[in-house]
């Protein structure tokens, strides 16, 4: 038996799971960037073999049952960038026929983030960004509103600023009245859309029907005084029939957006519900549990691979993260090698991929959201990006001294103060709120 160490130094096999970049057609293959740690002992571009041969034809060892016909579908590395002795990138590229497009995005993933995770040669693996030709891409609808049909049902298409978003608080545990009171304030004090908490779904204390009727009714009633839309994103995340009984009751008590954890429910559904026809409503895509995946520098799946799995399954808007709050960036420590994937550069380099072309599918709205209140959001703007973003705050709007509708004007008047290139505390002079909001957090609570 040829130990799994020597098969990849032989030239038979070099041949069948190497490849010169020339040879790597974009439009016929997915390529993948792998960011390898490789135990001692192996090499990186053996690594990045090892990878190519376990989620394409091979295996530990070579195997008897083997065709020259099955060579073709072989993955093939085609590019070797050593950062740090053995550990570097590594881009490997599949053959498109190797995948079945018809199974979508779980055939991509048990390719693309299958066993390679856990070969144990390898001391950590990282995907770092994949590379879809346009025949894969062109399989999926992707959003069905983007980033300009959000614009429309909220009215700034003509004059485009970013969103300003509020998660009702406490996360759990007011009763629908009590909800749609908040959402009621938050509107009247300027926010553009008001969203569930990631774990509210339809506990006893505050069921589903409920819940939509009441915020609903209070958001016709602020739309009579301001004339203004507010899109609602009632968190409809269950396991697969529950899911659909959630679609269901948001929509026929008025809903006009739902939210899907997607990372919770899988792709597939998230798909399944942007595909299907009866939802004519955005859906929001929060990311509760990807950090298990994105957090670490050298392990797991980038951000960036997410955000294009959302896109393709059809999420409308997506939360990637801030530059200044209160969840980690996803990467941070990351080589200087990696920079555009990791930390803020990391975070943006996401909200651009998601605003910008894509072999004509919809775009989507990057989300901003943890730990955000007015002092921030000029930083935030600047380092993520605008107009094309939305700013969401909790405790940012429901923490402010005078109470929720207070919150939404300060974080309100922050976004037109940088939207206008004034400072804060310029504009703070003549709008009381953001003073107010200033003198609270400001200080205590400006984060790097
Ligand atoms: C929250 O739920 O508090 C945050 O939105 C989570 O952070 P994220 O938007 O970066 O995923
Ligand atoms: C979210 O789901 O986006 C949040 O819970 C953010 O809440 P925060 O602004 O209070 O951190
Ligand atoms: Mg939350």
């Amino acid at each position: 038996m040829v130990s799994k160490k020597e098969w990849y130094q032989e030239d038979f096999w070099v041949k069948i799971f190497t490849a010169m970049p020339e040879e790597i057609d974009p439009d016929r293959y997915i390529i993948c960037t792998y960011y390898i740690t490789p135990k001692e002992g192996l090499d990186l571009k053996s690594a990045g073999m090892y990878i190519a041969a376990e989620e394409s034809i091979g295996t530990w060892t070579k195997v008897t049952t083997m065709t020259e016909r099955v060579y073709k579908l072989a993955g093939r590395v085609f590019y070797v960038k050593k950062i740090h002795r053995e550990v570097g990138l590594v881009k490997i590229g599949f053959p498109l026929e190797l995948f079945d497009l018809d199974a979508g995005i779980s055939h991509l993933l048990s390719i693309i983030a299958g066993n390679l995770f856990g070969v144990s040669d390898l001391k950590n693996v990282r995907l770092l960004d994949v590379h879809l030709p346009k025949e894969f891409v062109r399989v999926f609808k992707g959003p069905k509103f983007g980033i300009d049909g959000v614009r429309q049902i909220i009215g700034t298409s003509r004059n485009p600023r970013p969103h300003l978003g509020t998660i009702i608080k406490p996360k759990v545990g007011l009763s629908p009245k009590e909800t749609a009171k908040v959402a009621y304030e938050a509107a009247i004090g300027g926010v553009d859309f008001i969203k569930d908490d990631e774990t509210l779904t339809s506990q006893g204390f505050n069921p589903i029907e409920e819940r939509v009727s009441n915020v609903m009714e209070a958001l016709d009633r602020a739309k009579e005084e301001t004339g203004r839309t507010v899109l609602y994103a009632v968190n409809v995340t269950a396991d697969v029939d529950r899911i659909w009984k959630n679609i269901e009751i948001a929509l026929d008590n008025g809903a006009n957006c739902i939210m899907v954890d997607f990372l919770c429910t899988g792709l597939p559904i998230l798909r399944k519900i942007a595909e299907d026809p009866s939802v004519k409503v955005p859906i929001h895509v929060h990311r509760c549990l990807h950090a298990a995946m994105t957090r670490n520098p050298e392990h797991g799946i980038h951000m960036l691979v997410l955000a294009k799995l959302v896109r393709l399954a059809g999420g409308d808007q997506l939360h990637t993260g801030t530059a200044k709050g209160k969840m980690e960036k996803p990467g941070t420590g990351a080589p200087k090698e990696l920079e555009n994937y990791s930390g803020v550069k990391g975070i943006r380099y996401i909200n651009d991929f998601l605003r910008g072309e894509w072999y004509g599918l919809k775009t989507v709205m990057p989300v901003a959201s943890g730990g955000i209140h007015p002092a921030l959001v000029p930083a935030n703007l600047e380092l993520l990006g605008y107009p094309d973003i939305q700013i969401n705050a909790g405790g940012g709007i429901h923490g402010h001294p005078r109470g929720t509708k207070a919150g939404a004007m300060a974080m309100k008047q922050a976004i037109e103060a940088f939207m206008k290139g004034i400072s804060l505390e310029e504009y703070a002079r003549d709008h009381l709120e953001l003073k107010e909001a200033l003198e609270h957090w400001g200080k205590k609570f400006l984060v790097k």
